[in-house]
């Protein structure tokens, strides 16, 4: 090939790659802001006193949910995130109105599900904020998380429900809510709140996965001896097959614990997480996975958004410690490009006030099967946060 026909064909090459960029279906956080403007209208009509957050859909109309639902915590966080890409005085005044009904839950110790719901509401008001009412409802917080910790088990119990299944279930969307403990340990000074976390994170890296690197949903475990009596599934297709919010819950929850802790083991748990998901024969071009990544009838399966927003949001972080991270941003940006498109984004007034369609909650309970899921909307807006942290945005 001559010099100037080379010259022509990489003039050429160069302008379709600029075409393409221009033409990529990611939205502006303008765009987003807009969206959930009306997101904050349609659920202000909804609330009520016990019915303060949004949760998802059923039979058409909005599910709100009370303070100790697991999922309170996250549409308040949706707030304080727009209110950090924006600074607009307007996002810090809705978002403290959502979060501050959920100050009772500092004293719920029935359940496991602290961090989802007070970190990722309270947790990102004080980070913006530092209003002390906020640190001490974090620390109490942490305080009544620790007392469901087992030294014999070596973890946090997760369930207290299905006690005639279960003698001491540990399930992996558990590695979750140890940030809280972090931060705990952090702001007090006191070295127990870590040293739960890292056991926590060490016991369920032994006995919750398999050879390939996936991940059981639920590790039961005898209370005395701290032997494991069974690994099964809840929300999963099988005992044995790939719970896709699983897998996501597990790969966000080790990179974040790596970050805490700067231990190689738990990066390099990660990286064999994300290597997993990312190379599974049954993830779509998309990125977005099934609901399960054995769901028998692929491709005539739903879909989990969630999931597809955890895996994102986790490898925009992994990206930034990992000698693959180049592999992982991409990954995470074609993630948030997919959720970006009218096949998972949609019009809120449509969608009753959420941004994106197509999760699932629980197949096998028949419970949100292809619905707008509030966490799904919560990680979709945190992989913007964090991609405008990465200033790739
Ligand atoms: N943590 C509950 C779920 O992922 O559905």
């Amino acid at each position: 090939m001559n010099k100037i026909k080379f010259l022509i064909l990489a003039l050429i090459f160069c302008a379709c790659s600029i075409k393409k960029d221009t033409n990529n279906t990611m939205l502006t956080i303008n765009e987003v802001e807009e969206k959930l403007k009306v997101s904050v209208d349609i659920f202000d009509e909804e609330r009520s006193e016990k019915f303060i957050s949004p949760r998802s859909i059923e039979d058409d109309s909005i599910i709100m949910v009370p303070a100790k639902d697991w999922t309170s915590g996250f549409f308040p966080g949706e707030l304080w995130m727009m209110y950090e890409l924006t600074k607009d005085e307007f996002w810090k005044e809705v978002a403290t109105k959502y979060t501050l009904p959920l100050e009772q839950e500092k004293l719920n110790g029935k359940t496991h599900d602290m961090g989802f719901k007070v970190y990722c509401s309270f947790g990102k008001a004080w980070e913006l904020t530092k209003n002390p009412q906020y640190r001490d409802i974090l620390v109490q917080s942490a305080k009544t998380l620790a007392t469901r910790f087992n030294p014999s088990v070596g973890c946090i119990r997760s369930w207290d429900h299905n006690s005639d299944k279960w003698d001491y279930p540990v399930i992996i969307d558990n590695m979750m809510n140890l940030e809280l403990l972090f931060w705990a340990a952090k702001e007090t000074g006191n070295k127990m709140y870590k040293e739960i976390a890292i056991r926590h994170a060490q016991t369920t890296m032994q006995n919750h996965f398999r050879e390939d690197h996936s991940t059981y949903h639920v590790v039961d475990y005898h209370p005395e001896t701290g032997q494991v009596e069974n690994r099964h599934t809840h929300q999963g297709y099988a005992h044995e097959s790939a719970w896709s919010r699983g897998q996501a819950w597990g790969l966000y929850g080790y990179t974040m614990v790596f970050r805490e802790t700067q231990d190689s083991v738990f990066l390099a748990q990660a990286e064999k997480i994300a290597s997993f998901i990312l190379n599974h024969p049954n993830l779509p071009e998309h990125k977005i996975p099934y609901w399960d990544f054995n769901a028998p009838e692929i491709p005539n399966e739903p879909y989990d958004a969630s999931a597809a927003a955890v895996i994102g949001s986790a490898l925009y972080e992994l990206s930034t410690y990992s000698n693959n991270g180049e592999a992982y941003l991409k990954a995470a940006d074609k993630i948030l490009e997919s959720l970006s498109s009218p096949e998972f984004l949609a019009d809120p007034i449509k969608n009753h006030g959420f941004l994106l369609m197509h999760s699932t909650g629980s197949k096998p309970h028949h419970s949100e099967i292809d619905v707008p899921l509030v966490y799904a909307d919560y990680y979709f807006i945190e992989m913007f946060l964090r991609k405008s942290h990465l200033n790739t945005l």
